[in-house]
C-alpha cells in the first residue's frame, strides 16, 4: 500500500460527499468521482484538479492507480458493485446497510476474502465517541445490569420522499423503509453498548408516505442477551420543531439496576447513578458529561486507511457487519408475520 491512498468515491450524493471529504482530511488522494449525475461528481471533483468525472463505475475499477473505493450507491446496488470492485482488486468502504439480502451480504464476504482484499462497512455509530463512552460505561457497571433500553430516531419528510430519493422505492423486495435504513445504525449502536439482542418484534404504522414503499413509522421490541428488554422507534413522519426544521431527533436512554444513562442529542450524557463510589457527599447526583463535536465519517475513514496499511481486520468488517443485517430483517418478518422471532442464534455466536 502506498503512503498516500488512491481512492474512487462511487455514488456522490449525500454519503458519497461526506467520504470525500473524509478522505481528503486524512491525506488520501480522491482520484476519482463516480456518479450516473454528472452535476454530483462535478461538486466533489470542484477545486480539485488531481479528481476526475466520470458516469461509469468500470473506469474507475479499471485504473490501476485506485488501491480503495467507497461505495455509496442506493443500497440496492452496494453488492453487486462490491464483488466488482474487490475482483478488480480494490479493497472496499461501502455504506450501510451493506446488502439488502444475506445472500447478498454474504456473498460481498466472501468475493473479498476471495481476493485478499479488506471489505469494510460504513457503520459509523460504532466510531462514534458518544456510544463508545456509553458502551464503556455499561460495561464498567456504572449503571450495573441494564434492565431498559429506549431509542428514538425521528426526522419529518414532508408529504413524499424526495425526487432525487425515488431509489428508495427501488428494492427489490420493499425492505427499503425506516427500520432499514435508520434501523440498521440502531440495532448496530443497541448490540455495542448494551448487548446482544436474541428476540425481536415489529409493527408498523399505516404507511403516509406513499412514494417509500415501506415502513415510514415502525417500532421493535426487543431482548437482549442480558435479560434487559429494549424499544426502538423509527419514523419519518415525526412533526415537532426540530423535526420539521430538517433535523434528525435521536435519544438513548438506558436504565440499569443502579442508574441510568440518557443520551438527549450527540454531544450531551446525562449520567446518573446511585453506586457508591459515584456518591458526592454521601448522595447520587446527576452528572452531565460533554461530548465533543465529532465526525464519525471521518473517523470511519481514519480506521479504514489504517487498516489498508497495518492489515488489521476492520472492528466494522463486512463479517461482522452482516448481523446487524439479519436482525433488521427479522425485524421485517416480524412486521409481516405479526409474531416476535428469535434471533438467539446470532447471540450464541459473540
Ligand atoms: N452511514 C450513514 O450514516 C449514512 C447516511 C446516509 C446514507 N447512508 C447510506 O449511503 C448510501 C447512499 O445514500 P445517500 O443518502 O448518499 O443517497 P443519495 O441518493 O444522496 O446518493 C446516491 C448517489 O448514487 C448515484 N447513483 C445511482 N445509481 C448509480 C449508478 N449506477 N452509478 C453511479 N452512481 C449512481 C445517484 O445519482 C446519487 O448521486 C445508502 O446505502 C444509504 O443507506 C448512510
Amino acid at each position: 500500500m502506498p503512503e498516500k491512498t488512491n481512492v474512487a468515491i462511487i455514488g456522490c450524493g449525500w454519503a458519497g460527499l461526506r467520504h470525500a471529504v473524509a478522505y481528503r482530511s486524512c491525506g488520501a488522494n480522491v482520484l476519482w468521482a463516480v456518479d450516473v449525475d454528472k452535476r454530483r461528481a462535478s461538486a466533489i471533483a470542484r477545486s480539485y484538479p488531481d479528481t476526475h468525472v466520470v458516469q461509469d463505475v468500470r473506469v474507475a475499477l479499471e485504473d490501476p492507480a485506485i488501491d480503495a473505493v467507497s461505495i455509496c450507491l442506493p443500497t440496492h446496488m452496494h453488492s453487486d458493485t462490491a464483488i466488482m470492485a474487490v475482483q478488480a482488486g480494490k479493497h472496499v468502504l461501502c455504506e450501510e446497510p451493506m446488502a439488502t439480502t444475506l445472500e447478498d451480504a454474504d456473498a460481498m464476504v466472501a468475493a473479498a476474502a476471495g481476493a485478499g482484499v479488506t471489505l469494510m462497512t460504513g457503520a459509523n455509530v460504532r466510531y462514534s465517541p458518544l456510544y463508545r463512552n456509553m458502551s464503556d460505561l455499561v460495561q464498567e457497571g456504572v449503571i450495573g445490569q441494564p434492565v431498559l433500553v429506549r431509542l428514538n430516531r425521528e426526522t419529518y419528510i414532508p408529504g413524499a420522499s424526495p425526487d432525487d430519493k425515488r431509489w428508495e422505492s427501488e428494492f427489490p423486495d420493499s425492505k427499503d423503509g425506516v427500520m432499514m435504513s435508520g434501523g440498521i445504525h440502531d440495532f448496530e449502536m443497541m448490540r455495542m453498548v448494551v448487548g446482544e439482542i436474541t428476540s425481536v418484534h415489529a409493527v408498523k404504522a399505516p404507511q403516509r408516505l406513499h412514494d417509500m414503499r415501506s415502513d415510514d413509522t415502525s417500532i421493535a421490541t426487543l431482548r437482549f442477551a442480558n435479560g434487559a428488554l429494549g424499544m426502538l422507534v423509527e419514523s419519518c413522519t415525526s412533526r415537532r420543531l426540530e423535526t420539521v426544521s430538517g433535523k434528525e431527533v435521536h435519544t438513548l436512554r438506558i436504565d440499569g439496576e443502579l442508574g441510568s444513562l440518557y443520551s438527549p442529542d450527540p454531544r450531551s450524557l446525562q449520567l446518573y447513578t446511585t453506586r457508591e463510589d459515584y456518591l458526592v457527599d454521601g448522595r447520587a447526583t446527576r452528572k452531565d458529561i460533554h461530548i465533543p463535536e465529532s465526525d464519525t465519517f471521518l473517523l470511519e475513514v481514519l480506521h479504514f486507511l489504517k487498516c489498508l496499511h497495518t492489515g488489521q481486520e476492520p472492528n466494522t468488517s463486512g463479517r461482522s457487519q452482516r448481523r446487524s443485517l439479519e436482525l433488521v430483517l427479522a425485524a421485517y418478518r416480524s412486521m409481516d408475520t405479526g409474531v416476535p422471532e428469535d434471533v438467539s442464534y446470532a447471540a450464541a455466536l459473540d
